[in-house]
């Protein structure tokens, strides 16, 4: 869908995506799981560009949960290795829009060497604001919110809902209106729970290597199609109170 045929007003500001069927489509192709997750780099990079070419302001991806960790070392050490030799280049190029990149999760549990890769790749970008790339990587929603109430505890602080969002990784920016998952399953997977209250979610069939960009656009108008009421009715929307 082209950029005009979606209207201005119903872009989402924040979309998320959780990026699920690399492995299942590379098994019925025939190759390692490794493979399905080379071809899952090169469309978490188109779609973040395709995003930002539509005017969506923040893009959060979930490149592994913590849950993930437990994986074959095998495979995990496949995924280190494509952020060891393709993450600061891809980065560099996407971000290069203008957005800030921001790991989040619990980054302490990957290798040193990866760190150092992802601080790197965060420094370069610290001087954007307006636009935002978070990947998530070690991260678990309810270790998140577990972390922030304690940094609140650390500091006797008493907690609201909107000093809650404050500390969380995501702090500062807007929640995200959609979330999108590929991969057949319909769950949040422990993914962005209290920034979801109030989000679209659309669920696709498609295993994430093959999500292409008019697939986004379709989830995209999808989301345009709602009404967010917030709890109000249609016709208080419609006054705009
Ligand atoms: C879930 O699919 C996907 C992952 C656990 C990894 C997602 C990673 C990428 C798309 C690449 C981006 C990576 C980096 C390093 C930033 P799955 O493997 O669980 O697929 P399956 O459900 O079919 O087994």
């Amino acid at each position: 869908m082209a950029k005009n045929t979606i209207k201005g007003n119903a872009i989402p500001k924040h979309i998320a995506i959780i990026m699920d069927g690399n492995g299942r489509w590379a098994k019925a192709r025939l190759r390692p799981r490794s493979y399905g997750h080379k071809k899952g780099v090169d469309r978490m990079i188109g779609l973040m560009e395709h995003a930002f070419d539509l005017g969506v302001d923040y893009i959060t991806v979930y490149a592994l949960s913590t849950e993930n960790l437990r994986r074959p070392q095998k495979e995990l050490d496949g995924l280190f290795e494509l952020i060891r030799t393709r993450f600061l280049d891809c980065m560099r190029k996407v971000c290069a829009r203008g957005a800030r990149l921001r790991i989040i999760g619990e980054r302490a549990l990957l290798p040193a060497d990866v760190q150092e890769i992802l601080a790197q790749s965060e420094d370069e970008t610290k001087h954007f604001t307006g636009k935002g790339i978070n990947v998530a990587l070690a991260y678990g929603s309810r270790a998140e919110i577990v972390r922030a109430a304690n940094l609140a505890v650390e500091k006797g602080e008493t907690l609201t809902e909107e000093r809650l969002s404050e500390l969380l990784y995501t702090g500062g920016q807007p929640d995200p209106d959609l979330i999108i998952r590929t991969g057949k399953e319909v769950r949040l997977s422990n993914f962005l729970l209290w920034q979801a209250a109030y989000a679209e979610l659309y669920f696709s069939d498609k295993m994430f290597p093959e999500f292409s960009d008019s697939d986004l656009d379709e989830a995209i108008a999808y989301f345009s199609s709602k009404t967010r009421r917030y709890g109000k009715t249609d016709e208080q929307i419609e006054k705009g109170e």
